[in-house]
């Protein structure tokens, strides 16, 4: 078969897609035709080398983590799917593998696609959305009336965070660049902030939950900007990743300000958690069931033929992407496909209906006309 695999040399690594051997789906597993992948900031990881240490496999490095489906073979032991069957699954940074025409994946991470996505849609939500889903409903437990603030909030998982915070009945505010700002409302945000030109933690302050993936500083302000008894959960490679390797900051500077963010927190009476997600078939349920019901929205900005996967991969490391991006692997869904609506709006005249709802304040954060913040939480749910 035919799967993006890491090629290295001397210190550059780069993908290509190769010919390897198919994998074999052993006890409990399932063999997937792969339609499509979806893009995320661990593939650029696995193929700089960050997992190699606890990689277990000695086979080539075939990069991918969150992947649409066919059940193309059922192997032994497994009793919940059948040949044939449409399926959505993420796999851990350990393992990776699913940027190829075919992979082998535990029976028990595999969850029905949601009809209403196409693959290449349905290849989009696996990492992003079970990311969302364990940082505010299980680690934070986020509830109605509640004030959150989820930066980046126009990247994979703060798309997809800012929808879920919305059902969930919280006031959300988001970080973004100026390019941003009516997207990240267009999602659902009630507030969104320009990091470049306002002080977040005085536009936001007081938060019951923040999810930071930008780490840094931004961790440290995050902490300032919520409330004590609230929580602040980091998803920043900087807290959370084993191999992260310090750039800009030194070792040194880096473990001061997690003993500042620490203390900090405890001075404030804040909880923060650093999250690593895993691997999640009834997270990953959840999620699928609200794309299925339309609470929740893919957002695929770019569609990259198989080919193009090292491409694909490339943009993501520049963590500027708008949404997603998904690479086809199979052709054909790929030919079928278009972006999201939405997200591909760019000009802000896209967006005079939305901006015609909207006041900007001085300090550049947009929020909607008479919807006042400061009376939130005497508000009813909606
Ligand atoms: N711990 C875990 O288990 C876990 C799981 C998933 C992801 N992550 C990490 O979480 C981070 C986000 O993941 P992702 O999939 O959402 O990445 P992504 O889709 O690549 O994020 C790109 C977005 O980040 C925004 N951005 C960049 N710098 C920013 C800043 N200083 N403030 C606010 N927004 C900023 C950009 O928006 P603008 O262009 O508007 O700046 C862009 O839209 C990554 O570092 C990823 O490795 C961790």
């Amino acid at each position: 078969m035919r799967a993006a695999v890491r090629s290295c040399s001397g210190e550059q690594s780069s993908i290509r897609i190769k010919e390897v051997a198919q994998p074999v789906a052993g006890d409990g597993q399932v063999l997937v035709r792969v339609m499509a992948v979806g893009v995320n900031p661990a593939d650029w990881q696995v193929a700089a080398g960050w997992m190699d240490g606890a990689r277990s496999s000695q086979g080539p490095v075939i990069v991918g983590h969150e992947f649409s489906g066919i059940v193309e073979h059922v192997g032994p032991g497994c009793s919940d799917v059948s040949e044939g069957d449409a399926v959505i699954g993420r796999t851990d940074s350990e393992v990776a593998g699913a940027l190829a025409e075919y992979v082998a994946v535990d029976e028990s991470t595999l969850v029905g696609k949601p009809a209403r996505l196409d693959h290449i849609e349905a290849s989009s939500i696996a990492m992003t959305g079970v990311t969302a889903w364990q940082a505010l409903v299980e680690a934070a437990g986020l509830g109605k009336r509640q004030k959150v603030l989820v930066h980046a909030g126009a990247g994979g998982v703060g798309a997809t965070a800012i929808q879920l915070a919305r059902h969930l009945g919280a006031y959300v505010s988001s970080t973004c660049s100026d390019r941003n700002l009516y997207y990240v409302l267009d999602l659902g945000a009630h507030r969104s902030i320009d990091y470049s030109r306002g002080r977040f933690e005085e536009i936001a302050s007081e938060r019951d939950v923040v999810l930071d993936s930008i780490g840094g500083r931004v961790t440290l302000r995050s902490i300032q900007a919520t409330r004590e008894g609230g929580t602040v959960v980091s998803i920043a490679d900087q807290w959370t990743h084993p191999e992260y390797v310090p750039t800009g900051l030194d070792a040194m500077a880096q473990a001061w300000l997690r003993w500042r963010c620490q203390r900090l927190a405890r001075r404030r009476g804040v909880r923060w958690l650093c999250l690593r997600t895993r691997t999640d078939a009834r997270a990953l349920r959840a999620v699928a069931d609200l794309y299925e019901s339309g609470v929740l929205r893919p957002q695929v900005s770019r569609i990259f033929e198989f080919e193009e996967a090292g491409d694909a991969i490339a943009m993501s490391r520049g963590l500027r992407v708008r949404g997603k991006l998904v690479v086809a692997v199979d052709r054909k869904v790929g030919r079928d496909a278009s972006p999201s609506e939405g997200v591909l709006w760019d000009s802000q005249a896209s967006y005079r209906s939305v901006s015609s709802k909207r006041e900007q304040d001085e300090d550049g954060a947009l929020r909607p006309n008479g919807d006042e913040e400061a009376t939130w939480s005497d508000r009813p749910a909606r």
